[in-house]
């Protein structure tokens, strides 16, 4: 059950983000409508929810996700794989603090992208992707050991993040895509696979039994209504863009 969630507005430099998909560049008013909308989505879901002012200094800031782990039992401020996005840690260390007393940090040489991090119940699988390398999933490894938390590593061959292609929505379900379909870490899980053609909407995020999804992807949509859970459609248009995905977006604890 979450309770709270951290977002960050885009900030007008946002169409100089990094990216892959080759979309064009995010129109920023309308980013700014669907970043919105992803809010109000969070409070329907019953989460409290702080908002931090958008930074120009930092194009994909918006994307909060990578830049901590909220556990539990403490909370990792980690050291983003892209160079651009490092100095994005501060706010968010600013702003986690106000909640968790037990704050750790994923130091160089280590680097660590929220989006490869994947929690189901005490265990966290690491993504060892070209943002999160093997120093930095040592490190995250030790730091949940030391608070009783399990880890294991998953390598990725083409998908930016873990959960550009997994989301787990609790109760052993695990919605998977592409590359980690076969995988036999995930063979324990009851697996929602969805179609080649709506790879996207691989991320999406369970918030107390609702299930935000991207919209205009149908198949999906319906094999994860079919396994019980209400879900709920936001335009991610402009974020694709970016690479980013609905999880990119917050952090939820
Ligand atoms: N544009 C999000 C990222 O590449 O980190």
């Amino acid at each position: 059950m979450f309770k709270k969630a951290i977002v960050r507005k885009p900030s007008k430099s946002m169409v100089k983000g990094l990216t892959t998909a080759k979309l064009g560049s995010p129109d920023f008013n309308l980013a700014l409508i669907q970043h919105q909308k992803y809010i109000e989505a969070l409070i329907e879901c019953g989460l409290d929810v702080t908002i931090l002012d958008a930074d120009e200094h930092f194009p994909d800031s918006t994307f909060v996700e990578d830049t901590a782990i909220l556990t539990p039992n403490c909370a990792i401020i980690t050291n983003p794989g892209a160079l651009s996005r490092k100095g994005e840690v501060l706010a968010i260390e600013k702003a986690v603090s106000g909640f968790y007393q037990n704050i750790e940090k994923i130091v160089d040489k280590g680097t660590v992208d929220g989006g490869d991090i994947m929690m189901v119940d005490k265990h966290f699988y690491i993504g060892r992707s070209e943002r999160t390398n093997r120093e930095g999933a040592k490190q995250l490894t030790e730091i949940l050991e030391k608070y009783e938390l399990t880890a294991s590593t998953v390598t990725l061959e083409k998908m930016l993040h873990l959960k550009s292609g997994l989301s787990y929505l609790e109760n052993n379900n695990l919605v998977i895509t592409d590359e980690f379909v076969e995988r036999s870490d995930f063979k324990k899980f009851n697996k929602l696979i969805v179609n080649e053609s709506e790879v996207y909407a691989a991320n999406c995020v369970w918030i107390n039994d609702q299930v935000l999804i991207a919209t205009g992807y149908p198949k999906t949509k319906q094999i994860i209504e079919k396994a019980g859970y209400k879900t709920i459609e936001l335009d991610m248009s402009e974020y694709r863009k970016l690479d980013g995905g609905l999880s990119c977006l917050s952090l939820r604890f």
